[in-house]
């Protein structure tokens, strides 16, 4: 199977892939999970492994069902007046969350329930009341996916979500960016190319993934 299939595949089994977004853009490359595979341990190969922020991706549709917002437009602060990404013309974050049933909800069985119910409310929004089940601020950070994914934004979010599409699973992801322990930077395609290859996991370039997107 080519790249994208294989990423395909290990998505709809529940298993992580890897992927960049496009040397002229973030130029990272983030380790995502399908949010409903996610347990303790995967949190922490996330932290440990990728080591960014961990963050789910929700489907355009789902995020209007919890009434969710980008995080920006809901800030009344000065802070948030001018978003001048050097990579992108807007974030994609919304409210970060946990479960109503964590404590700190910073820990790995913390994260994980929470991640584990943001897919569980994706595949059924209209019968969740996403307030009852899910507080904020919390230690989840929830990412608003483009209503047309690919064709309006490049990004992670949108990348990771229209893979659970190709893969038919919930539109609901985990996103984390792999950095490097020893420059201090973002991890280089080779190297993430290279972690990826030896834990069996797909890396995949973004321009591949919008490619098999728009053979559709
Ligand atoms: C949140 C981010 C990451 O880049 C993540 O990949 C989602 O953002 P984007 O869709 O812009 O790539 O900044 O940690
Ligand atoms: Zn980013
Ligand atoms: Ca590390
Ligand atoms: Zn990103």
């Amino acid at each position: 199977a080519s790249g994208v299939e294989a990423a395909i595949e290990a998505f709809r089994r529940g298993e992580p892939v890897c992927i960049h977004d496009a040397a002229d853009r973030e130029g990272e490359t983030d380790l995502i999970y399908p949010a409903g595979a996610v347990t303790p341990e995967a949190v922490a190969r996330l932290r440990n492994d990728a080591g960014g922020l961990i963050c789910v991706a929700l489907g355009d549709a789902v995020a209007e069902a919890f009434d969710l917002p980008f995080l920006q437009s809901e800030l009344d602060h000065p802070t948030a007046a001018d978003h001048d990404l050097a990579y992108d013309d807007r974030s994609s974050f919304s409210l970060p969350v946990n479960h109503r049933d964590t404590r700190t909800g910073i820990t790995d069985e913390d994260r994980s329930l929470t991640i584990r119910e943001l897919a569980r409310a994706a595949e059924t929004p209209e019968r969740v009341d996403f307030a009852a089940e899910f507080r904020s601020p919390g230690h989840v950070h929830i990412l608003r996916g483009a209503p047309n994914l690919l064709a309006d934004r490049q990004g992670h979010t949108e990348l990771g979500l229209a893979l659970a599409e190709l893969a038919g699973v919930a539109p609901a992801v985990v996103v984390c960016e792999m950095l490097d322990d020893h420059t201090n930077e973002a991890m280089t395609p080779g190297d993430a190319a290279a972690y990826a290859d030896s834990h069996g996991i797909p890396y995949i370039e973004g321009s591949a993934l919008v490619e098999r997107a728009n053979s559709l």
